[in-house]
């Protein structure tokens, strides 16, 4: 029996590949590389390269290696990308999630571990945010998600498919094998440490004027391998017969961009310089989550999350792997 981990050369992907074989669990991993990397996954580990929609393929996977629970992460998510071809989005994120979910159905496969996303609520109307918080997004990126998190609901009441959707708010930081590398770089962390080692001149900060003490969007970091344990954790709960669930994966602390900017300065020993620019649009004021449902349902609290052990791993990461999955 193996775990199908969707999306598993990407950044949370291949944290949580590494979480689970350490776990002892047997694990097989589909991406299309469209924008993972093949070196985020060990050799070992049985690989297919190709799209969660092709139907034969998800057939053969799970007869082949006897899948029993499903971990989905394969996704485009890039807000800004979304927003200008949307199309792809609801291709890719909806339309092949949805083939997927058939094929996997057909297959016997009735545990499912969804890649949510904050994203879902839009610009909240309370914070912290609890799970009843109103869901409408900003973007297309968080309605592809919040489609899917619909169609999880309904094949529970109609297939009996059991699933955690987990909705995460900022990941960050990295493991000893594992970071982040994306391209194009659109995160604050990564663009903050590409500052300290002098990659670029400065750190743009978007919006000095929201109504937060200094001026500058609050966000909810949450260490990659505090997800990662999560997942492992949702997979349990499925496992022991536990309910579908929709939960929020943050620490419930918040911090600024410019307190994000100075811990890195004291982490990194490095000035980095900063350029005010306007405001990111469609950037909400503050997300930050109220994690306790995950804490009752899961056992699940944060450890490696707070904000200087986050970026400090970040920084390891960057100086062992100074082009990420590059070979330098
Ligand atoms: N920011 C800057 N300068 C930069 C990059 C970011 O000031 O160069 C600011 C943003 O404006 C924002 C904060 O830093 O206020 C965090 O930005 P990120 O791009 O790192 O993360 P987001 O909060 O925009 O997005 C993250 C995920 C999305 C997800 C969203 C949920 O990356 O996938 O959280 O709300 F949709």
């Amino acid at each position: 029996m193996a775990i199908l981990v969707t999306g598993g050369a990407g950044y949370i992907g291949s944290v949580t590949v590494e979480r689970l074989e350490a776990a002892g669990e047997s694990v097989v991993v589909l991406d299309a590389l469209g924008r993972g990397h093949r070196e985020a996954v060990t050799r070992e580990t049985p690989f297919y390269k190709g799209q969660v929609g092709d139907r034969a393929l998800i057939a053969k996977i799970v007869a082949e290696h006897k899948i029993e629970s499903c971990v989905h992460f394969a996704a485009l998510a890039y807000v800004g990308e979304s927003v200008e071809q949307p199309e792809k989005y609801f291709e890719n994120n909806v339309s092949q999630g949805i083939a997927f979910l058939g094929a996997l159905l057909a297959a016997g496969v009735r545990r499912f571990v969804f890649s949510s996303t904050a994203a879902t609520y839009g610009e909240p109307e309370r914070v912290p945010i609890d799970e009843e918080c109103r869901k409408w997004p900003k973007n297309p990126y968080g309605w592809s998600k919040l489609v899917i998190e619909q169609v999880l609901d309904s094949y529970d009441t109609a297939h009996g498919l059991k699933f955690a959707s987990l909705r995460y708010f900022n990941a960050a930081g990295a493991t000893e094998r594992c970071g982040e590398h994306h391209d194009p770089e659109t995160h604050l962390i990564p663009i903050v440490l590409a500052a300290a080692a002098g990659e670029k001149p400065d750190v743009p900060v978007f919006g000095g004027d929201y109504p937060t003490p200094d001026g500058t969007a609050i966000r909810d970091y949450v260490h990659v391998a505090d997800l990662a344990d999560a997942h492992i954790r949702a997979l349990e709960h499925l496992r022991k017969g536990g309910s579908s669930e929709f939960m929020n994966l943050g620490t419930g602390d918040g911090y600024s961009v410019l307190e994000v900017i100075e811990t890195a300065r004291r982490v990194t020993g490095s000035e980095i310089r900063i350029r005010k620019e306007a405001r990111r649009p469609g950037d909400p004021a503050r997300l930050v989550a109220d994690p306790a449902k995950a804490r009752r349902v899961l056992g699940w609290t944060p450890k490696m999350s707070d904000l200087a052990s986050i970026i400090g791993s970040a920084w390891d990461w960057k100086k062992r792997n100074p082009r990420g999955y590059f070979a330098s």
